[in-house]
């Protein structure tokens, strides 16, 4: 098992626990947000095609939302360990909000979508978007009226950048899962396929996520706490 100060190539799994203290809902905590709506309503091409506007306020709702928050110390961390690291590193977000950008992160891949963008279902163009998609929203480049869907990977899609993330998971030498319950695929297989990979593997959650088998450590408490000093040690380890 190689030592973490062995670790030139680092892949990061983030998911919505990272933006927790940034006050935004995780999905499956208490009080989460598929405890508030059906997933099948606002995060399927299912719903999407029953109700548009329904979704459309869903997705609305969330991207003010995450506009109107800060980046917490957890992804400043990260941006920090990106900027010091001297191997290949990959920061692979669940998260469709913005927070891991704003913190400095470039290296940097949404499987997930983004808020931030839209997709336009006549000219399958993408566009960056802050405001509100309503039925009068225009593509900004085939003119299509009351077409833009949001940018976002709905359950039954094919997630994004799958081709880029599997080749670093394949030379990862350290994998980091952090703030993810582990439960939704392909995300929830990539601390496999790095082990696999012959990675040391680690979770950084607020509890353990009962995956306990996939990861060589595992560090318990809010990521706001925990990852700051994780990325100390790692980076002192590298001296
Ligand atoms: N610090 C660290 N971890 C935290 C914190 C915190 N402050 N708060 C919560 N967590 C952990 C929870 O313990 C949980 O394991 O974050 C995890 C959040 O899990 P989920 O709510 O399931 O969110 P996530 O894993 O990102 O969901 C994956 O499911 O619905 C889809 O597309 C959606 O991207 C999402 C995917």
């Amino acid at each position: 098992m190689p030592q973490l100060s062995d670790a030139p190539s680092i892949v990061i799994l983030t998911g919505a626990g990272i933006s927790a203290a940034s006050g935004l809902a995780t999905f499956r905590d208490r009080g989460g947000i598929w405890a508030q709506v059906d997933y099948r309503e606002v995060a399927t091409p299912e719903g999407f095609a029953r109700n548009p506007a329904k979704v459309q306020d869903f997705y609305n709702f969330r991207r003010r939302e995450a506009l109107a928050v800060e980046p917490n110390d957890a992804h400043h961390a990260l941006a920090r360990l990106e900027l010091a690291w001297p191997g290949d590193f990959l920061l692979v977000t669940q998260n469709v909000d913005d927070l891991h950008e704003r913190a400095g992160s470039k290296k940097l891949l949404h499987m997930h979508g983004e808020l931030n963008s839209v997709l336009c279902l006549k000219c399958e163009s993408r566009h960056g978007w802050r405001e509100d998609i309503d039925a009068a929203a225009t593509c900004p480049a085939c003119g299509g009226t009351g077409t833009l869907r949001p940018d976002i990977v709905w359950f039954g899609e094919i997630p994004y950048h799958m081709d880029r993330i599997e080749t670093a998971l394949d030379k990862a030498a350290l994998f980091l899962s952090i703030g993810t319950s582990g439960t939704v695929y392909p995300a929830a297989g990539f601390a496999e396929m790095a082990r696999r990979a012959g990675a040391r593997t680690i979770e950084i959650n607020l509890e353990a996520s009962g995956r306990g088998s996939l990861f060589h450590e595992c560090i318990t408490g809010p990521a706001t706490d925990t990852l700051p000093a994780f990325v100390d040690r790692l980076l002192a380890d590298q001296q």
